[in-house]
């Protein structure tokens, strides 16, 4: 059920943004929009600190990506629903016209200048690590890059998978990016604890071969023309890490760009 702002308040919280539109996708996960400042420039895979007043009357604040391109005039962000989250427990709750703290410096790995020129960009996540995914998709500097751009995208069930589908879904008729995306962008969404016609986790997939086969794309990845993002729980990252190294590729960071980045969807090992 997505709420659209109608009214603006008047802004009170230091670096305040308005709240436009509130999107709940299951209930667990709900995306949002916030009015852009101005001056916010960013690189598209960036995260941000967003965050609420705190009850000690100190600002609240955890790491989002933004999950909307650089081009966009408002910001999206996707988030996760933590029962007992000091954050998203009433962040969960916010509506249109209501406002968050934005700081507006953006860092991180997820960029295109982090990676070494190359043919095909694998974008490979697991729950709320879409959000990055989610901005470059929708950027045309990826597809100006890159021949082929594979998004993998897995969750324990189906319904996990929906923000991503209608956001692939809509790139195809998209005015700005649609000609572009068009037999560019492989889409491979997997769940791993409901039935779903493709399954299995992002990791077994590459190292079996399936996802090249069900896709007609040569493997395994080869560091001369693959290169690949990636963003999930700690330990898919480092499952995944050991096997792009095993397929030779290495880690870049913007200060040394590489075949492959990484950063983590979030802190922690269980809700
Ligand atoms: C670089 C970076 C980027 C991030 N980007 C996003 C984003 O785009 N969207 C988003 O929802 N979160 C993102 N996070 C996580 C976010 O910073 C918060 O942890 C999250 O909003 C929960 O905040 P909280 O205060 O409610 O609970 P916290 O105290 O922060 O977390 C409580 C526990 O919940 C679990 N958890 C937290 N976040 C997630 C998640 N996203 N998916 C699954 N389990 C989680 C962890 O086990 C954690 O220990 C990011 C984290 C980092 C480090
Ligand atoms: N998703 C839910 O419905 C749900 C509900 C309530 C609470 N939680 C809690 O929320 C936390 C986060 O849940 P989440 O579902 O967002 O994230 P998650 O547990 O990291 O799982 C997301 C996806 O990543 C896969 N995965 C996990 N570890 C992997 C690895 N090392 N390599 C490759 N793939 C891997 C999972 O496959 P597998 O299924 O094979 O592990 C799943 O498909 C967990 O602590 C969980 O207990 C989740």
């Amino acid at each position: 059920m997505t709420q659209t702002a109608t009214a603006t308040k008047t802004l009170v919280l230091p670096d305040a943004q308005t709240v436009t539109s509130v999107t709940h996708w299951t209930d667990r996960l709900f995306s949002f929009r916030v009015t852009r400042p101005q001056s916010l420039r960013f690189r598209s895979g960036e995260f941000v600190m967003i965050g609420l007043m705190g009850d000690t009357g100190k600002p609240l604040l955890r790491a989002y990506s933004i999950a909307s391109p650089n081009w966009d005039e408002e910001l999206e962000f996707y988030s996760i629903k933590v029962p007992d989250g000091p954050l998203t427990s009433r962040l969960q709750h916010i509506q249109p016209g209501d406002e968050i703290i934005l700081r507006p410096k953006p860092v991180g790995t997820l960029v295109h200048d982090a990676l070494l020129p190359g043919k095909r960009l694998w974008l490979l996540a697991t729950g709320t690590g879409l959000a990055p995914f989610a901005s470059l998709m929708r950027d045309p500097e990826t597809y100006e890059k890159y021949d082929q751009v594979i998004m993998m995208h897995t969750c324990r069930e189906v319904a996990e998978l929906e923000y991503g589908r209608q956001l692939v879904e809509g790139l195809k008729t998209d005015e700005l990016i649609g000609e572009m995306v068009e037999g560019k962008l492989l889409y491979y969404p997997t769940t791993t604890r409901e039935a779903f016609h493709h399954m299995g986790r992002v990791t077994d997939n590459l190292s079996s071969g399936k996802v090249f086969a069900d896709l007609g794309i040569p493997g395994p990845m080869d560091p001369a023309t693959d290169r690949a993002m990636i963003c999930g729980s700690l330990a898919f990252n480092v499952d995944l890490k050991a096997i792009l190294e095993g397929w030779g590729l290495r880690e870049g960071a913007n200060s040394e760009p590489a075949e492959f980045v990484v950063e983590k969807a979030f802190v922690g090992d269980g809700i």
